[in-house]
């Protein structure tokens, strides 16, 4: 097993952390090189993992020094099984920067722990690999290891991840870095399943209702293959122009300009079509060739546009919706569908999108998803306009604020265009949360 340093920055308000203030002051009385070991654990309550100065303070969160901010993928995985013992380094203002001691905006500590990486050999190896070609940082890598990991892809795929991703994109700045990844609820769910296509060169095309997590699925994935993102917005005004790029005059001469999406995609960028049913057939006919063995386009004033290696189109989709069509056969056949499937709970899903929310919050939002859910599924039902995962998101980030009643009140049941349905869902909402 090899061994690698990690920080941590631990701090919070004294409400969750209540011994945060005794601690760092006990730390300004002794030498740097001199103060203890803390450990930091996952408690029941707090999805985020907690700090405390001794392994058997950590029953109790009101021995509490601190709450780590942002924990990598790596410790959340590490966390998993055991406690961490790390070592504070430095005092750090709320913004993470170091200070002084004696600086009155001390906040908090950075902290330093040994990441041990418990990858199989060959994982570690083409990690290795995927850096010296630069892919990344190794401690960046590490963190799309452990991602992987947890969400059970198939080793086979994490390596060939590694052996093809792309190195040095020419637009750094558009790779997606995806602050909520997707949790899919099997090892062969749309995470795993869309990752394969696109390293077997597949174009993809996610179909499912609103919110269900489509284009975090494409941020990730594109995350995952370190490839920059360039995403379009669908409707039915598209034209070829938009696409294909046409005639400017610059500087009194005529020159064809390119489209945006032909640049970034001879760029080696991952296109991504939101609501890609609602463009004109003639339309998408021009992804035809570039999504077909060619690869390549002919633009008409301008000439050939080829398309890079790891470049590739993403089409996300709601079927059936107002303004959408049936798509062209022909570009049907070319994309790779991946419907995207309802979960049977929500709990994961929201606990990595709202970190904070406590473990009963995240409780009371499943079982109201699992109820809309059932009452969609079952005969004369809800509408499945009823359902909305964004709604539970937004209620559990105004819990702080409001409590979870109002916020399910207004971001659930009032969604809905119809009243019958905002009349279901309240009274729904009403006998599930006092
Ligand atoms: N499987 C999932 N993993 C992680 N987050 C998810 C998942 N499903 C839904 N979400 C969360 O739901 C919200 C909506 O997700 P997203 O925008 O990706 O959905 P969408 O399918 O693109 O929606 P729309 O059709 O409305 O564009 C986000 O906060 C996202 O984090
Ligand atoms: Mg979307």
């Amino acid at each position: 097993m090899k061994g690698r340093t990690e920080t941590v920055i631990c701090g919070g308000s004294n409400l969750r952390a209540p011994m945060k203030l005794d601690f760092i002051s006990s730390l300004r009385d002794v030498s740097p090189g001199e103060w203890p070991e803390i450990v930091i654990v996952r408690t029941g309550n707090e999805t985020e993992p907690a700090c405390f100065v001794h392994a058997e303070d950590a029953g109790d969160i009101f021995n509490c020094i601190g709450i780590v901010a942002a924990p990598s993928e790596r410790l959340v995985a590490m966390l998993r099984t055991a406690a961490v013992t790390a070592r504070p380094r430095a005092f750090c203002r709320n913004d993470a920067t170091v200070c002084r001691a004696d600086d009155p905006e001390a906040w908090g500590f950075i902290a330093e722990f040994e990441a041990v990486d418990e990858l199989p050999l060959a994982v570690s190896e083409a990690i290795s690999r995927a850096s010296e070609r630069g892919c990344g940082n190794e401690a960046e890598l590490l963190d799309k290891a452990a991602y992987m990991t947890e969400q059970g892809i198939p080793q086979k795929v994490i390596i060939s991840t590694f052996e093809q991703m792309l190195a040095d994109p020419k637009y750094p700045e558009l790779v997606p870095c995806p602050a909520v990844k997707f949790v899919q609820s099997d090892a062969y769910g749309e995470l795993t399943r869309g990752l394969a296509y696109r390293l077997s060169g597949l174009n993809l095309r996610l179909i499912g209702g609103k919110g269900c997590g489509k284009n975090t699925l494409a941020q990730t994935l594109d995350w995952i293959l370190n490839v920059p993102q360039y995403r379009m917005q669908g409707n039915a005004e598209m034209d070829k122009l938009d696409l294909l790029g046409g005639p400017t005059i610059e500087n009194g001469t005529l020159r064809y300009k390119l489209s945006d999406m032909l640049r970034y995609i001879e760029a080696g960028a991952d296109v991504v079509l939101d609501e890609g049913n609602t463009i004109k057939p003639e339309c998408a006919d021009v992804l035809h060739s570039l999504t077909d063995e060619a690869r390549r386009i002919q633009v008409p004033g301008y000439g050939l546009v080829k398309m890079h290696p790891k470049s590739s189109f993403t089409i996300t989709m709601n079927e059936g919706y107002a303004g959408t069509n049936y798509m062209n056969e022909a570009t049907i056949d070319r994309f790779t569908p991946i419907q995207m499937s309802e979960h049977e709970s929500v709990k994961e899903i929201l606990r990595r999108v709202v970190p904070t929310a406590s473990e009963h919050c995240l409780n009371v939002c499943d079982v109201v998803y699992c109820a809309i859910k059932s009452r969609i599924d079952s005969a004369g039902g809800l509408e499945p306009d009823a359902m909305t995962i964004r709604g539970l998101v937004d209620a559990l980030r105004a819990e702080p604020l409001l409590g979870l009643r109002w916020g399910l009140m207004d971001n659930v049941a009032a969604k809905p265009q119809d009243q019958y349905t905002r009349l279901q869902l309240t009274e729904l909402i009403e006998s599930m949360v006092p």
